[in-house]
């Protein structure tokens, strides 16, 4: 059984070790241009250890940010700025990956440490939302928004192909589509936010039928050798948590037979009365199972902080690439923390760089 440390090949591309950097909103662009902060950031949790580096949630269009401040990927001036931020994150051993999405009736939102809550009317950085229904999330985010027409609909999913085009471009190695945490590819999902009367509503098949399509518009123009994956809500913590499960896990199965090559599991969000169950690891099981059932690796993260527990979740096949968030914004070095706790040798990158290396020998003796 392969573990942590070894390699994770997917279509062409091969990670140096199974830890991706799960996706995270900096909130820190202008006009969706990435700046100075993305370049450090992304730049050290690729010297950090990580095997792939995931940038955040990216709108593919401007209505489809979360926040005024997250990046965009619908036009070349975001491409030339995101450019150098790719080429850096491969020279320091890592891949690089991008999670394209739309935020659906969840956009037009204040950042975490604003409120997290929708930004008001009133409010000239707000703009009107869309969604497949016109039905808002709940208190926390009460903009309603407008239905889409099947322009719309084309609409965005052109635009997911044209970041697509742009992401390859630049070099991205890995692309990670949006279609969890109650935005637009898990509204559709979610019999929570969609009630069309179309053949995107209805029946599960129908409300799968948004991700189906953009898994196959998207996957003519990304490249044969670059593996497409996707973030997936699968489970909603509401009661119908098993016929969820098997409606994803359906759609998943449709998703793979147009080219997806791996699946992130994760929550729906879709539903402010959510009885969530957090703990350690807790989705591992649920990732498996996704595994299990579609033939698909998988990732996941939630609380997944310490490096034994990473390598039991690969090598008991519940999933085949840890994805970690807060751990790695509290320590982009995690990886070569692990390495060294799990008595892995030998790779170039599991030695910290000698300018650290040096002084932190000399500091721990001291
Ligand atoms: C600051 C921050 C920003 C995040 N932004 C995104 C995002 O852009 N896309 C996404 O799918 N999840 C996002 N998440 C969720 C993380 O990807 C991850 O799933 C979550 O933090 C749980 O993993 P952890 O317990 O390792 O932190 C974000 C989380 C944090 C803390």
């Amino acid at each position: 059984m392969p573990g942590l440390f070894d390699p994770l090949t997917l279509r062409g591309l091969t990670l140096r070790n199974r830890i991706a950097v799960s996706p995270m909103c900096q909130y820190s662009a202008t006009d969706g241009l990435a700046n100075e902060w993305h370049s450090a950031h992304l730049a050290g949790l690729a010297r950090g250890g990580a095997g792939l580096v995931t940038i955040e949630a990216t709108g593919v269009t401007p209505e489809g940010r979360i926040t005024p401040g997250c990046l965009g990927l619908w036009n070349d001036a975001q491409a030339e700025a995101l450019a150098p931020m790719v080429a850096e994150i491969g020279k320091f051993g890592a891949a690089s990956g991008i999670q394209l999405g739309h935020a659906g009736r969840k956009a037009s939102a204040n950042s975490p440490w604003e409120g997290d809550d929708h930004i008001p009317d009133s409010d000239p950085r707000s703009w009107q939302t869309i969604a497949p229904s016109p039905i808002a999330f709940g208190d926390e985010l009460p903009k309603v928004p407008r239905e889409m027409t099947l322009d719309d609909i084309a609409r965005v999913q052109q635009s997911f192909v044209d970041a697509t085009i742009r992401a390859n471009e630049i070099g991205l190695d890995n692309l990670l589509l949006h279609f969890a945490h109650g935005y637009l590819g898990q509204s559709f999902l979610s019999r929570h936010s969609n009630n069309r009367t179309d053949a995107y509503g209805g029946s599960a098949e129908n409300r799968a039928r948004f991700l189906v399509e953009t898994v196959a518009a998207v996957r003519k123009v990304w490249p044969e050798d670059k593996p497409l994956c996707a973030r997936i809500g699968v489970i909603e913590f509401d009661g119908q948590d098993e016929e969820t499960l098997a409606e994803a896990i359906d759609a998943i199965r449709k998703l793979k037979a147009e080219g997806l090559d791996l699946v992130d599991v994760s929550m729906g969000f879709s539903t402010p009365e959510a009885n969530i169950p957090w703990g350690p690891g807790f989705l591992a099981p649920t990732a498996g199972r996704v595994r299990q059932e579609t033939g698909l690796p998988t990732t996941t993260s939630w609380y997944i902080s310490q490096p034994e527990q990473a390598d039991e979740l690969i090598r008991k096949e519940q999933v085949d690439l840890i994805s970690l968030g807060r751990p790695l914004l509290a320590n982009p070095h995690w990886p070569y923390e692990a390495a060294q706790k799990l008595g892995v040798e030998n790779p170039a990158w599991t030695t910290l760089p000698a300018p650290y290396a040096h002084w932190l020998q000399r500091y721990r003796a001291a």
